[in-house]
């Protein structure tokens, strides 16, 4: 048998479901949520609004949305144990360990709702909290207490810097960006613990796990890292060179789907350069040249920027440190992971792929003499 023929590495092109949540277009650079453009969502919508669309499969009247948002507001707030607990933890923990540990410990201390839909709600909520108490703890200064009368968005920024910067819509639709994207590695990763039955606690620390990778989530702060590795601009075509001599991957490059331009890296793009004219937007001018040098060698490859390329650079811009960029994708993309989770086990089936034997058979058992 011909097992490099049989075996799909990284399930590459092979269906697991049929979704109506997002289609995302490789070829042609689409990304449509239930049927909706993403640069129409970015252009009209809001993070709520787009979770709701995501969640439920068509816009919210006036009703509907005001009873999220205020879900979503009640719901922030941790327990005061894991607040404690959070303390305790070492100064130096990635925030993507403190959010995956925190949303397993979750589990032991949050209410059950009644529903996988209030459960999915009642983490959304609480993800941008753990986010900012963990900045606020790490750096000794106190928490600041969600606020109920801000939306999602506004709320994270207020209680991570206390204030809300100047051009913060920018913040909400970067994360209507990240909320979907198709049967990725995280949302893949939290169907399979989904398909077992098991509790949201358990699926989202699944996502959180995966999503950390610098292949996939984890790839936007390597980004901003290796433009301080840069440094200049004069810098760039040396240092991807020797990348590429390497054979290394370059972070923020490349896709499994988008076999041209990702249209969220383009959004992001075109907004940091409006800013850029004002505001001299630390890191732009050398993403520019590396996207230059990188898009032109691997042209027969078609290789573009990816979400991750351009993110950073408006994270940075609004003063959040690197290490807390992947919590910032998570905090958007829970929004998919359980809308897939809901709509997975409306017809459940386990998953239960199968690996082929290449090892060793017929093999005798022989006891191991001087062993105790
Ligand atoms: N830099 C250099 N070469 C690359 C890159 C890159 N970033 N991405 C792909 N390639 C090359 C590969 O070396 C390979 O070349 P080969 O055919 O000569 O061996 C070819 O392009 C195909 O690449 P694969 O790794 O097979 O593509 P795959 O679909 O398996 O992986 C992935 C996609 C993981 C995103 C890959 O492009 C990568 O590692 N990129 C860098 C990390 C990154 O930016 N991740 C974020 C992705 S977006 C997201 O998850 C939110």
């Amino acid at each position: 048998m011909d097992i490099e023929f049989e075996v799909k590495y990284g399930l590459d092109g092979v269906a697991v479901a049929i979704s109506s949540i997002s289609c995302v277009d490789g070829e042609k650079g689409k990304l449509v949520y239930r049927g909706f453009e993403i640069e129409d969502l970015i252009q009209n919508s809001n993070f709520e609004e787009t979770a709701y669309l995501i969640w439920f499969g068509s816009l919210p009247n006036e009703n509907e949305l005001d009873f999220l948002i205020s879900m979503l507001s009640k719901k922030r707030e941790l327990p005061n144990q894991i607040i404690e607990m959070m303390k305790l933890f070492p100064k130096n923990s990635h925030p993507m360990e403190v959010l995956r540990s925190v949303v397993s410990m979750l589990g032991m201390y949050s209410k059950k709702e009644n529903s996988t839909f209030e459960n999915a709600i009642n983490l959304t909520a609480k993800i941008p909290t753990i986010i900012a108490y963990w900045y606020r703890i790490r750096n000794d200064l106190p928490l600041i207490k969600p606020k109920e009368s801000l939306k999602h968005s506004e709320n994270f920024l207020y209680m991570m810097f206390g204030k809300i910067p100047e051009h913060f819509n920018l913040f909400d639709k970067a994360l209507i960006l990240h909320e979907e994207q198709g049967m990725n590695a995280s949302t893949f990763a939290s169907t399979v613990t989904a398909s077992t039955l098991s509790d949201i606690y358990s699926i989202i620390t699944t996502a959180i796990g995966t999503l950390k990778g610098p292949l996939h989530g984890g790839a936007n702060e390597k980004v901003l890292k290796m433009f301080d590795e840069i440094g200049s601009i004069e810098n760039v075509e040396f240092y991807i060179n020797n990348l590429i001599e390497k054979k290394e991957k370059i972070m923020g490059f490349g896709h499994r789907i988008y076999k041209t331009y990702d249209p969220r890296a383009k959004i992001l793009k075109n907004w940091i350069k409006e800013i850029f004219i004002n505001n001299n937007i630390k890191y732009f001018e050398i993403a520019l040249k590396v996207e230059e040098i990188v898009v032109n060698k691997f042209k027969d490859k078609k290789i573009y920027p990816n979400v991750d390329f351009y993110s950073g650079i408006l994270y940075n811009y609004f003063g959040i440190p690197k290490e807390f960029f992947t919590p910032i994708f998570a905090m958007a993309r829970i929004v998919g992971w359980t809308a897939h989770a809901m709509e997975y086990c409306k017809n459940n089936r386990i998953f239960r792929p199968k690996a082929i034997y290449n090892g060793p058979k017929n093999l005798k058992y022989k006891e191991v003499k001087g062993v105790e």
